[in-house]
């Protein structure tokens, strides 16, 4: 499959930049299939350097188009780049965004569905239509001043968000004048909706008035379906649910209301029914308590992998079993923030990310690092002691481990860590090349809150990591007119 995606520009929408993508916000749907080869023509027609990447996409073997600071030079601005990647054994919902100067609080992010090859059959009805939501904070102002004030002011980290949009619209609140989101839906009729998290750092709590979710992906996974009346996503993650339009002909609210933030926003649609000449009326449905914090760990923890389910290959996506895995290491990441030269900073035990001009991935690849990055000079560690994680109710220690689910985790790109809590991840690193952790809160990721981890495999066989592309892009100390600079592999 090809896709052309293009021309990115600015336009005014509520008195505040946005970046559009073909004149569109959000930016055109992906629509691809396991293992489809995905050809993207990115034009920046922005006035500074721009990246997008792909969030949840493997990148299998090819972290070269992961689209990242540290393993892509950005595009410049009136220059074209063309991402060439394989969505290689993969389905689910996702989301693409641009990934460097803070661009993503001004949109460019659009929707992605991997849908499932024909012969391999997904464990529910094939639903009528679907639906991407993408919901997110949005903050008025101009993100270019906004950013350039985060790392000056300590303030400015609290700054709250002004709005929650959905798909990029309007609370709806009855005036005629206001454009909001409206998903049109027919009687008896099944939908799946894609909900993703693109904002900037509210988790949300999403709902519709009277209609059950039945949860049945999260990026990528096939979960063992629950009904539920409410889901929390949290910034960066996505789901889908199915929504059966079993209630009388008319039109429904449909919210997405902060959490775990001291404003009290909501993001407003409208699910309408054909023929319903009724507009929305009654109480909008009730959501659990903004920072109950019960709900959001029980409801996570209740989320699970459907291991029967045939996900990209035909065999069960569960026959990866992690029952009898033995962890070869143990990293124990905490984040806080801090000054540093005078800087806003946040860091991950003590450290923190600087953009390097000279991706890691290049320098890699063309020096082996060196000059740009040294090797294991991350603590793996806490520096304060271990004893610092969670609070009392929380403390990771090594007896932690007792209470992992080892039997069906759910396998996903994001997960949540709530406020002086752990959460613990298992990762199989059998994908060599240079691989992005992040969070995705954007004000902790722009102010350092980022690490890479490099999988490293001696054998250069191209069936291990890919080459380099054709177009590769040099930066930094490799910029073409640096004396120095080797040639790229083929
Ligand atoms: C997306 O692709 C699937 C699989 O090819 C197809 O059935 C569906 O109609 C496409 N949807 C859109 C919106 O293009
Ligand atoms: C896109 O980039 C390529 C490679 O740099 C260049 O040759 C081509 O002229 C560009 N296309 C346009 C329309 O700018
Ligand atoms: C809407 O109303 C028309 C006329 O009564 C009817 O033919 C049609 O089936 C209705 N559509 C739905 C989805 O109920
Ligand atoms: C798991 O997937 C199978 C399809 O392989 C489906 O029949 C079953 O209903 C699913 N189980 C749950 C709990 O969702
Ligand atoms: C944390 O990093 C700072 C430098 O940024 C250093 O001065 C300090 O000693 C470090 N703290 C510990 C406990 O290692
Ligand atoms: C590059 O680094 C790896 C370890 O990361 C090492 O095994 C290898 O010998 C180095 N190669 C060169 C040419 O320095």
């Amino acid at each position: 499959m090809a896709a052309d995606y293009s021309s990115l520009k600015w336009i005014l929408v509520w008195a505040a930049l946005v970046i559009t993508i073909n004149g569109m916000f959000p930016g055109p749907l992906i629509n691809a299939t396991t293992n489809d080869v995905l050809h993207i023509n990115v034009f920046n027609l922005l006035d500074e350097p721009l990246l997008f990447t792909w969030n949840g996409i493997q990148q299998r073997l090819n972290s070269w188009q992961d689209g990242v600071s540290g393993t892509n030079c950005p595009i410049m601005p009136s220059t074209n780049w063309t991402y060439v990647f394989q969505i290689k054994d993969q389905i689910g919902s996702f989301f693409y965004f641009p990934s460097i100067n803070f661009q993503k609080a001004a949109g460019g992010y659009g929707p992605i569905r991997v849908h499932n090859r024909d012969v391999i059959p997904v464990p529910f009805p094939k639903p009528e239509s679907e639906f991407d939501l993408l919901i997110g904070d949005w903050y008025a102002g101009d993100y270019k001043y906004y950013r350039t004030l985060l790392k000056k002011d300590e303030s400015a980290y609290d700054v709250l968000p002004d709005a929650i949009l959905m798909n990029g619209k309007a609370p709806y609140d009855g005036s005629e004048q206001t454009v909001y989101e409206s998903l049109f839906v027919d009687q008896g009729k099944t939908y799946r909706f894609r909900i993703s998290n693109i904002g900037s750092s509210l988790s949300f709590n999403f709902r519709i008035q009277n209609h059950k979710l039945l949860l049945v992906e999260t990026e990528g996974s096939y979960t063992n379906q629950i009904p539920l009346d409410s889901l929390d996503v949290h910034v960066g993650q996505s789901y889908s649910v199915l929504v059966t339009a079993d209630q009388f002909v008319g039109d429904y609210y449909i919210v997405a209301s902060s959490k775990y933030a001291d404003v009290n926003i909501e993001g407003l649609g409208v699910l309408h029914y054909s023929n319903s000449s009724t507009p929305v009326n009654g109480p909008k449905p009730d959501a659990p308590l903004a920072f109950d914090l019960d709900f959001s760990v029980n409801q996570a923890k209740s989320i699970s992998l459907n291991l029967t389910a045939g996900a990209a290959r035909p065999n069960p996506q569960g026959t990866f079993k992690v029952t009898n895995v033995i962890p070869s290491q143990t990293f124990i990441l905490e984040s806080s923030r801090r000054k540093i030269n005078g800087e806003m900073r946040l860091v991950v035990n003590n450290m923190s990310y600087s953009t390097p001009e000279t991706p890691l991935k290049l320098a890699d690849h063309l020096r082996n690092g060196s000059g740009v990055y040294t090797l294991d000079q991350f603590p793996i560690r806490p520096v304060n002691g271990e004893n610092a994680i969670g609070d009392k109710d929380g403390d990771w220690t090594p007896a932690s481990r007792n209470s992992y689910n080892l039997l069906n985790p759910i396998v996903r790109s994001t997960t949540q860590v709530y406020p002086n809590r752990w959460t613990a991840v298992y990762v199989f690193l059998d994908n060599p090349g240079m691989w992005n952790l992040r969070s995705q809160n954007l004000k902790n990721w722009f102010l350092g809150e980022e690490l890479y981890i490099r999988v490293f495999d001696a054998d250069l066989n191209p069936a291990k990591e890919r080459p380099p592309p054709g177009n590769l892009l040099l930066c930094g100390i490799f910029n073409q007119s640096n004396v120095s600079t080797p040639a790229p592999a083929p």
